[in-house]
């Protein structure tokens, strides 16, 4: 073995020895630089060559060719370790904006209703809850309604084995909050109300209504007849027209149902109005005065309305369902729309 074969195995160790302690990438390259470099040591070293021994040449050359090879292997494992080591880094670049995940959001029905709470509440409406699950009494009896009234009947209202019942309506509420507070009163109470009906695209077995209820001196029919013109015009603008037809409710006399023009097609007829022109959107009325009396109010001092409105079928209009199983069908296609 010759001086330069020496020298060459040491100064590849050396490199090597080098580039395991180098710290980044530019380390790395200055290594290289100084051994492999067009004015490197190995360069440096092979000028010597021509003072070896022909014998000895093809052992010196290969000293060379390996040599560089493991400094070249050296340099390579480095900066692919260096590589993914600073991969890593780049997932942990916290000034990067966060990968968002998908957000919900509430139920039209939801949005719906807290809106009307808030147009209600600009005409000096308070909200109030009550209980989903009823007696007897605040929902049918203490409303007046007759003990043969077909609305009583297992086959329309749901009954629980203790006799309770859901409430088939809001209008327990009405009773509640008469039966609570002092007079004057004016509120709305919405929630959700059940039903034994065949689902169709305008009925569900349960739905939501808004009740109201004004009981003051001197309220008339045009204090109730204004209060849902101004409801109309808040939900879908002056357009749209209100209609009032008579009907009949044991708990108001005289009853009204009231009805919105369609929104959706201008009043000519289309699907969601039923070719009518016209959407019943609520029921309505002067509070009967024996509702008043079932509660300890006496009629001859105090009136009121009350109306019940179908959230449902506004939300039909406002959002223009054909129909509104869409609403609770929970396709999030549907939903997101909202
Ligand atoms: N409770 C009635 C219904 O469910 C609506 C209504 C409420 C009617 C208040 C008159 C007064 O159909």
């Amino acid at each position: 073995m010759n001086e330069i074969i020496e020298a060459v195995n040491r100064a590849a160790a050396e490199a090597v020895e080098k580039i395991a302690a180098a710290q980044d990438s530019a380390a790395l390259e200055a290594v290289r630089i100084a051994y492999l470099g067009r004015n490197g040591l190995f360069p440096e070293l092979s000028k010597k060559m021509g003072s070896v021994p022909p014998e000895e040449r093809r052992e010196t050359g290969s000293a060379f060719n390996t040599g560089r090879t493991k400094i070249q292997d050296a340099l390579n494992e480095a900066l692919a370790k260096n590589k993914s080591a600073s991969a890593g880094n780049e997932a942990l670049d916290l000034t990067l904006p966060g990968r968002r995940s998908g957000c919900g959001h509430r139920h039209p029905i939801t949005q719906l209703t807290d809106e009307c709470v808030e147009v209600f509440g600009r005409m000096g409406f308070i909200a109030v809850d009550g209980p989903e699950i009823e007696d007897i009494y605040h929902n049918f009896d203490a409303l007046n309604t007759p003990d043969d009234h077909p609305s009583r009947d297992p086959k329309d209202t749901f009954y629980f084995p203790d006799g309770r019942i859901l409430r088939s309506q809001t209008s327990p509420v009405q009773v509640r909050v008469m039966e609570t507070h002092s007079l004057p009163v004016r509120i709305v109470a919405p929630g959700r109300v059940f039903r034994r009906d065949t689902p169709d695209a305008t009925h569900g077995m349960n739905f939501h209504q808004i009740e109201g209820l004004y009981i003051d001196r001197n309220v008339s029919m045009a204090d109730l007849k204004s209060v849902l013109q101004n409801f109309a015009w808040e939900m879908f603008g002056k357009d749209v027209k209100i209609r009032l037809r008579p009907h009949f409710f044991p708990f108001t006399e005289p009853s009204v149902e009231y009805d919105f023009s369609c929104v959706v097609c201008g009043g000519k007829g289309c699907n969601v109005c039923k070719q009518s022109g016209w959407i019943e959107i609520a029921g309505a009325g002067m509070v009967d005065p024996n509702v008043l009396k079932n509660v300890g109010i006496d009629p001859e001092i105090w009136s009121g309305y009350a109306f019940g409105l179908g959230l449902e079928r506004l939300a039909m209009l406002r959002y223009r369902i054909p129909d509104l199983r869409f609403l609770y069908d929970n396709d999030v296609r549907f939903l997101g729309q909202f």
